[in-house]
């Protein structure tokens, strides 16, 4: 086997040459690297600088979901996914909510967390009698990178030597608390934690009996069960009409309360419940250039705080009322990151009327319940193939490549019928056969 260096020096025709030469992509399949390329020179350097081995745009369809009524305020709510249905089943939970009183969400915090993870091989009571004097020179030693996050009302709130010699010997932490205002933040608590671990540093030239401080890793957690949105719907359940012909309102509310139980027992039940969640809250925060694979690595380990992996939503029926509920940790940011440096992620910001940090995490939960709502909703009255399907019939006709008549005959044909690829295959070629 050899490899290769000096590939990311190669221009992007370079690269592509390169593929061709070393894979099954043929010239002409890579045509479509050309095609998709923005038309607009600026917009298209945004995209090449953006990663390293740049080749080509990749798009997703970007869609709204409509009526999403959040704390009384109606919202257009921009989703970027390739899931056939998600918006559809987003789009139906929301103006379902919507005419029940919509969704309320609150945040309790904001706060995220970083630390300077790092071992000390001298007494315990070293270290711990220094630290308020290395505190203080921590606090200084960042004024520079923190003074305009403390202009917006942010920076450091709290740092915390904890002693973890316990779980692994000689292991310390320096756990440090930030109020990071609209921006996500992973760049600013990096900064301070990799500055505050080079003055960390500084108690090795005090030569404490030839003891030392080793920093192993300094950085931000993408687990911040403190930054976290709480978002609810409830009515009587009087009032749950119209999601099923065959169920009476108490028949539903419990069966829903039953499918939410079955998902707080079963591990995996609850990993493909809380799926359904991130079908929203993904398709939102990919829309807003938030970074999704934090949100859903820290949600999920959220999920699993009590030492099994649950369902994040929960379930109330008391006073004949239908109570749910989400609780769901989300770091996210409406400054800094690509916010505005993507084209289309400006214009997400912009459908939503430019929201603040908590604002984007309030409507990123609320995607999230809906979607997860319609989810469970189907699955306990007409199952979700129904639905899923009906949406999946463009992408079959696409695969088949439907003309635009062949396309109608075939939505009419399978119009309450049940849809699979080989059915609708058989009815396109039926149509040609004809001709
Ligand atoms: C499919 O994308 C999501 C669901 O599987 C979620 C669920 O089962 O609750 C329908």
């Amino acid at each position: 086997m050899t490899l290769f260096s000096g590939f990311s020096k190669f221009d992007r025709q370079q690269r592509i040459k390169y593929i061709i030469e070393h894979s099954k992509l043929t010239e002409s399949e890579s045509s479509c690297l050309d095609e998709y390329l923005a038309p607009v020179d600026h917009q298209q350097k945004t995209y090449h600088d953006m990663i390293e081995n740049y080749i080509g745009n990749f798009p997703l369809p970007l869609g709204v979901v409509t009526n999403m009524v959040i704390n009384g305020e109606v919202f257009i709510v921009p989703y970027v996914t390739e899931e056939s249905s998600v918006i559809a089943a987003a789009s139906k939970a929301a103006k379902y909510w919507g005419q029940r009183g919509g969704f309320s969400a609150k945040i309790d915090s904001m706060t995220k967390k970083g630390t300077i993870h790092f071992t000390w091989n001298g007494k315990k009571t070293v270290i711990s009698t220094l630290f308020p004097k290395i505190r203080e020179k921590l606090v200084l030693a960042t004024t520079g990178i923190t003074e305009k996050m403390r202009l917006r009302g942010g920076g450091m709130t709290q740092i915390q030597l904890i002693d973890k010699t316990a779980e692994l010997p000689d292991y310390y932490q320096i756990d440090v608390s930030f109020e990071t205002s609209d921006a996500m933040g992973a760049n600013f608590i990096n900064s301070c934690l990799e500055m505050m671990a080079s003055v960390l540093l500084n108690i090795n030239e005090l030569n404490l009996d030839g003891d030392k401080v080793e920093v192993i890793m300094s950085i931000l957690s993408n687990y911040s069960p403190e930054c976290k949105v709480n978002c609810r719907v409830k009515c009587p359940v009087e009032m749950l009409t119209g999601w099923s012909k065959n169920l009476s309102k108490n028949a539903f509310a419990e069966k829903f309360k039953l499918a939410v139980d079955i998902a707080n027992l079963e591990v995996s039940r609850a990993v493909t419940h809380n799926k359904g969640i991130f079908n929203g809250v993904d398709a939102v925060l990919l829309a807003t250039g938030n970074d999704c694979r934090a949100t859903s690595a820290g949600a999920h380990a959220y999920a699993a705080r009590d030492g099994n992996y649950k369902s994040l939503t929960s379930i109330d029926i008391t006073d004949d009322t239908f109570r749910y509920e989400l609780e769901i940790p989300l770091a996210v940011g409406t400054v800094g990151g690509i916010t505005r440096v993507h084209p289309m992620v400006k214009t997400a910001h912009a459908i939503l009327n430019y929201p603040d940090a908590r604002k984007l995490m309030m409507i990123a939960a609320a995607s999230g319940l809906a979607n997860n709502f319609a989810a469970v909703a189907s699955l306990i009255t007409t199952g979700i193939q129904e639905g899923h399907m009906k949406m999946h019939l463009s992408n079959i006709l696409n695969q088949l490549n439907a003309t635009i008549s062949e396309e109608e005959s075939a939505k009419n044909h399978f119009l309450g019928k049940s849809i699979n690829y080989s059915g609708v295959a058989g009815f396109i070629r039926q149509i040609r056969d004809l001709k």
